[in-house]
């Protein structure tokens, strides 16, 4: 089967077309990677490809209580323990840069930080806080010109560390309504200067720290992920979200990027993610693709053999199951995810998963 097979993404070679989805678990104390963490993706190492939960390249960017960075010492070498255990077991590993820009809150956050968005739009709704429990969201400070350049070299200094801590490459969260998305989506992007209104013009930012990321840690070594038609986080669908997302995947081609990782939630309830927009976004891009969203052995196979993608992603299996290529390619049955335990802080749920008898 060609989903147990070898591939090689760029020049990094995995040992199959399985990856494991960034899944943000809110076990990192004082948002530094710890030994339980570096056991939990050790466990998981099988993965053709690991990408980390989501990671603040800055602190302005660490909006949840409980996630990690990646912009201080002691989060590079948290960070070693983690790669480090999935390299020993044969695996590789990129990050996710996630900074979380209006998806956040104060009380999240370090002294001396700002919520920052493209535009001063709060999201309806709470949030989760450890120290007063849920709080209604900010409204963000719109960015200025020198706070974009500022937050696209936090991206820039987070993608160094991570080489620098041993990943094998940095995926650029632009889905699920996170900071590049927020710019590159109408609900939460009314700027009036260049990097608002036209979809060129929402789609600056995302390329803007693309390109810079890929200079300095190369263009092979950098993925983004993409969410088109997301609702999450108030996003919305917005006009031409098609010819948008078409011309965005080929300005990446153009910078020779490692991939795009395409996020689908339709199997959660979430809009349809047309098929239309997926092949827009291959045939434009022309580069390795990773398919995730509901996926079992057989749709992903299908998207395999289809060439809808190259390298198929699966989130809540691998969380619930830490043997799931094992599980996968003897038709083991699998454990089903404790949602209860997604983002508590504690083993419970994160190292404990039973494992089938080899
Ligand atoms: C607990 C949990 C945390 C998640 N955190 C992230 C995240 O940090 N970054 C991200 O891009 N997607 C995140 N996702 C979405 C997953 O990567 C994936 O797209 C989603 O679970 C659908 O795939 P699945 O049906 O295989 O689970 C998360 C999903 C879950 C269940």
């Amino acid at each position: 089967m060609k989903i147990f097979n070898q591939y090689k993404l760029g020049d990094i070679k995995l040992n199959n077309h399985l990856v494991m989805a960034p899944m943000t678990r809110s076990r990192a104390i004082d948002n530094i990677p710890n030994d339980l963490m570096a056991e939990y993706y050790r466990l998981r190492a099988a993965a053709g490809l690991i990408i980390t939960e989501g990671v603040a390249p800055s602190a302005n960017g660490l909006g949840y209580p409980r996630i990690p960075g990646i912009y201080n010492q002691a989060q590079i070498e948290g960070w070693k323990k983690v790669t480090d255990a999935v390299h020993v077991e044969g695996g590789k590993i990129f990050i996710q840069l996630m900074h979380t820009g209006r998806v956040s809150h104060p009380e999240n956050m370090e002294p001396n930080t700002r919520v920052l968005a493209p535009s001063a739009i709060g999201m309806s709704g709470e949030m989760w806080t450890d120290s007063k429990g849920k709080q209604a969201y900010p409204e963000p400070l719109e960015m200025t010109l020198l706070d974009i350049e500022q937050t696209q070299e936090e991206y820039v200094e987070a993608s160094k560390k991570a080489i620098e801590a041993g990943f094998d490459g940095v995926e650029l969260h632009g889905a699920n309504g996170y900071l590049i998305d927020q710019f590159i989506n109408t609900a939460s992007n009314k700027r009036q200067d260049e990097y608002g209104g036209s979809s060129e013009n929402r789609c600056r930012f995302a390329l803007e720290v693309a390109n810079k990321v890929s200079q300095a840690i190369g263009a092979q070594r950098t993925g983004i992920r993409l969410s088109p038609y997301g609702v999450f986080n108030d996003m919305e669908i917005f006009e031409g979200v098609e010819e948008t997302y078409e011309y965005l995947a080929g300005e990446l081609g153009k910078l020779n990027l490692l991939y795009i990782h395409i996020v689908d939630h339709s199997s959660q309830g979430a809009p349809e993610v047309k098929e239309s927009v997926k092949s827009k976004i291959r045939d434009s891009f022309g580069r390795d693709i990773i398919a995730s969203g509901g996926l079992d052995r057989e749709k992903a196979e299908n998207i395999l053999s289809d060439d809808r993608g190259d390298l198929v992603a699966f989130g809540q299996a691998f969380l619930a199951n830490p043997d799931l290529v094992y599980k996968l390619e003897n038709d083991l049955p699998l454990n089903n995810p404790d949602f209860d335990t997604f983002y508590t802080p504690g083993e419970k749920g994160y190292v404990d998963y039973p494992m089938a008898p080899k």
